[in-house]
């Protein structure tokens, strides 16, 4: 279905139009660009939803800038909710233009997944994606679809975005969309993906946690022993396999590190937001440490002016969202179903998407805990590609986001396909902290710096 959103692309076709009888290139405003949206059934009884900005940069027409998807974490958290209005979109959630928005400089594309997040939805329970498997599969029937009605994007090159568990899943769609232009089932100009402070070893986060924690006056002797021991046996379950066991023992190192560390801010661990009492009394009243867990990874992401903000007036806007569907509504049970995936590291994918040649990009924010930099690191190093010690040889170069600053934004090295970012003062959500390098960083990554 093709979808004409009646009240914002009327007016602008209109004004397209006498662009282009003038010759002129049209001006518009921020958050007022050519936008679409609409659902794809990627499998019976499951409905993603997407939402297309085409790029409005003043000088660039959108189809000499690159085509950016963007996938949020939890599993559970919106990338059309908030990758869109948080981080990268034109409108921040106040509806105010963003001026670090990524739309200068790419069109963007938001696709809640798996399916049941943001405004994607099942129809019965037992539809939701349970492994890595599922959520690239349903992503590349979307893909498939979304090419061939958009075939003004099959040329222009496509880049995957990625945060948190949506980086674990970046790196999963990645592969099979790599074999699917191979074999030419998905017209599309993939040219690389980042995985932005990604959960692609949980292991090796959690066995960090206690070395950077102490590193960062955070913890103390005795603090450092108990993170530690109970890392190790999250270490322990994941080798031999149990992967829900390392969930829960998952779960209860970050109890561990709460206690120790007077309750750090997993996502910045230089900030503390006041506690929102609800959620602490519910922390404390629930037994089941996967519903703690949501309550800590995904509930963030969902937070109540961002709920009011996506079920009110953005939803108004849409126009196609079933009634009965709310956004965010069934975002618990997709995290819940995925919990035996989890802890199961994609290191391995990775490896294949190096092999195979796709350009990927690593990035992560110095003060984030849950996915520290540390961890990333480590995992890197386990990489089986055989151009890594020549990537491991090379020194870093510094970064400025403004050039006549000598204060450094960031780090970075990069040796044929693969690329890491070291983002400086940016916690998890690394376009929300720093926006100015986050843009800079993509304009490399897409080749347009
Ligand atoms: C922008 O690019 C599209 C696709 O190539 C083309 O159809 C359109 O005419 C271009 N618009 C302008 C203003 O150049
Ligand atoms: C599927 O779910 C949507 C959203 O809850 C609902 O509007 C729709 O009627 C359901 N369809 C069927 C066939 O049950
Ligand atoms: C992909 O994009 C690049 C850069 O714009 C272009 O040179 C190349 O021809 C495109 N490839 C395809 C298959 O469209
Ligand atoms: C992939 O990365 C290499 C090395 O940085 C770069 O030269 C090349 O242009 C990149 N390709 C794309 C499609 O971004």
């Amino acid at each position: 279905m093709e979808l004409a959103p009646r009240i914002c692309v009327l007016p602008l076709l209109l004004l397209l139009l006498l662009g282009l009888s003038t010759g002129a290139v049209v001006d518009l405003p921020t958050g007022e660009g050519k936008e679409v949206w609409d659902y794809v059934t990627v499998r019976k009884d499951a409905h993603m939803f997407w939402w297309l900005y085409y790029a409005t940069n003043p000088c660039k027409n959108f189809s000499e800038l690159p085509l950016v998807m963007w996938l949020q974490g939890g599993p559970g958290g919106s990338s059309t909710g908030f990758g869109n209005f948080e981080e990268i979109g034109p409108l921040d959630s106040d509806l105010k233009p963003r001026r670090t928005t990524w739309l200068q400089s790419a069109s963007l594309l938001f696709v809640d997944n798996p399916v049941g997040t943001g405004f994607s939805y099942v129809n019965k329970s037992a539809i939701y994606a349970r492994d890595l498997a599922t959520v690239a599969s349903d992503m590349l029937v979307l893909l498939e679809s979304f090419f061939s009605c958009r075939q003004e994007f099959q040329t222009i090159p496509f880049y995957i975005f990625s945060e948190s568990y949506g980086g674990k899943m970046a790196a999963g769609i990645a592969l099979e969309l790599h074999k699917a232009v191979q074999q030419g089932t998905i017209k599309c100009n993939f040219s690389g993906v980042a995985l932005g402070d990604s959960w692609i070893s949980p292991v090796d986060s959690v066995l960090s946690w206690g070395p950077y924690l102490y590193s960062m006056s955070l913890l103390d002797d005795q603090g450092l022993e108990e993170v530690s021991q109970v890392a190790e046996q999250v270490l322990d379950a994941v080798n031999k396999g149990l992967y829900k066991e390392a969930t829960q023992l998952w779960e209860e190192a970050e109890a561990v590190v709460e206690q120790n560390t007077d309750g750090v801010n997993f996502y910045n661990i230089l900030t503390k937001p006041a506690p929102t009492s609800t959620v602490k009394s519910s922390l404390e009243f629930t037994q089941n440490h996967l519903v703690r867990l949501y309550q800590r990874h995904v509930r963030h992401l969902n937070r109540d002016k961002l709920s009011q903000l996506m079920n009110g007036p953005i939803r108004k806007k849409l126009g196609i969202i079933p009634q009965d569907c709310s956004w965010g509504g069934q975002a618990n049970d997709v995290f819940l179903n995925m919990e035996g995936d989890f802890m199961k590291p994609a290191i391995s994918i990775v490896d294949e998407l190096l092999e195979a040649g796709v350009n990927v990009t690593v990035y992560n924010g110095q003060l984030d805990l849950i996915v520290d930099t540390m961890g990333q690191e480590a995992w890197v190093r386990k990489l089986k590609w055989a151009e890594l010690p020549k990537f491991n040889q090379l020194k870093w170069k510094p970064l400025y986001s403004d050039p006549t600053s000598s204060e450094t934004s960031a780090f970075v090295k990069s040796h044929e396909n693969l690329a890491f970012f070291w983002i400086l003062r940016a916690g998890h959500m690394v376009p929300s902290d720093q926006g100015d390098i986050a843009l800079k960083m993509m304009k490399l990554v897409t080749q347009q710096e």
